[in-house]
């Protein structure tokens, strides 16, 4: 990553908030070591989210497919290389494009060119932008018939509900007339369920969380003492979301950027947030956005679902 100024200025705004509303944005996780640690969160067995997004597009994969009808452009909004956008591309028939979208280059050619090897007869074009703003979409050779935007992961649910509620609009306009969005939304349960998914035996939650701040002591030349920082992941059931934080065990004074930073004992750092939405929820929010929820597919426990949206 290139350091900017402009990323030191962010950082820097974000500690010197007052005491307790400090934040470091969730897009530090991920270096190389944080992708690994993400890439076995996935894995964990108390992390429910991707198993269960994974059966329940196994078990309706039929009905996706007649949804989603023939000569599909399918928009990934990430790197699109999982498990779940190969369900897709294994069964969907006379693809016009798989369209890739992500905002580190590297990671999406690579990824495109893994896709190309495993699927020669399937259109790839990948976009590297930032999607949560508006971005051009190639013209594939087979003009498609409908797009439908793909946001599997429940990654939705690590946007606030303003910036959600945005990134939807987005996809309403990136899937365009007739369009469609298929998305994976996980959903508010027994909160037991929810910490123990974030609060995993292994630690590896932990390690992927306290891993920010190496990756700001490598790159950013900053010097938190990473081993006094503890994990904390706290579902809030009022505001229905998983509060991310690093709390540190002791005063510290922390340099970044040529300024220094106070974090006083006990004090805890935003790191992210994992949102939880009923369904009723989701769908109102979806509809300011200009979407119906046209079918939901749920796992029998009802913990995650994923849901086909169409433009009104
Ligand atoms: N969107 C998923 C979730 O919120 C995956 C994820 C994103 C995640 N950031 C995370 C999981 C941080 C654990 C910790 O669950």
């Amino acid at each position: 990553m290139n350091v900017s100024g402009e990323q030191i200025r962010e950082l820097l705004e974000g500690l010197k908030k007052s005491e307790n509303e400090k934040e470091i944005s969730p897009k530090y996780f991920y270096d190389e070591r944080g992708s690994q640690l993400f890439d076995k969160i996935t894995r964990l067995p108390e992390y429910y989210p991707t198993d269960t997004e994974i059966d329940i597009m196994r078990s309706n994969i039929d009905e996706i497919v007649e949804l989603i009808g023939p000569k599909a452009s399918i928009i990934e909004f990430g790197a699109g290389s999982s498990v779940k956008v190969r369900i897709l591309l294994e069964n969907l028939r006379e693809l016009a494009a798989f369209v890739p979208v992500d905002i580190s280059e590297d990671h999406l050619l690579a990824a495109a060119e893994e896709m190309r090897k495993e699927f020669p007869d399937v259109p790839i074009h990948p976009v590297a932008a930032d999607f949560t703003k508006p971005f051009d979409l190639p013209s594939p050779e087979v003009t498609p018939i409908r797009n439908i935007v793909f946001f599997p992961g429940s990654t939705i649910g690590n946007f606030t509900e303003d910036d959600a509620l945005e990134l939807l609009k987005v996809m309403h306009h990136e899937a365009g007339e007739g369009g469609a969005l298929l998305i994976g939304v996980d959903l508010q349960k027994d909160p037991k369920i929810i910490e123990d998914a974030y609060n995993d035996s292994q630690g590896v939650t932990a390690e992927f969380n306290r891993n920010m701040l190496r990756h700001l002591n490598r790159e950013f030349g900053a010097d938190f003492d990473v081993s006094s920082f503890k994990h904390d992941a706290r579902y809030d059931e009022d505001e229905g979301r998983v509060v991310l934080r690093l709390i540190s065990e002791k005063r510290q004074a922390v340099n970044i950027g040529g300024e220094e930073v106070t974090i006083a004992k006990n004090e805890g750092i935003l790191t992210e947030y994992s949102h939880k939405y009923t369904l009723e929820g989701f769908a109102a929010m979806a509809a300011a956005a200009g979407f119906r929820v046209e079918k939901v597919w749920t796992d029998p426990e009802r913990l995650f679902s994923v849901q086909f949206l169409v433009r009104d």
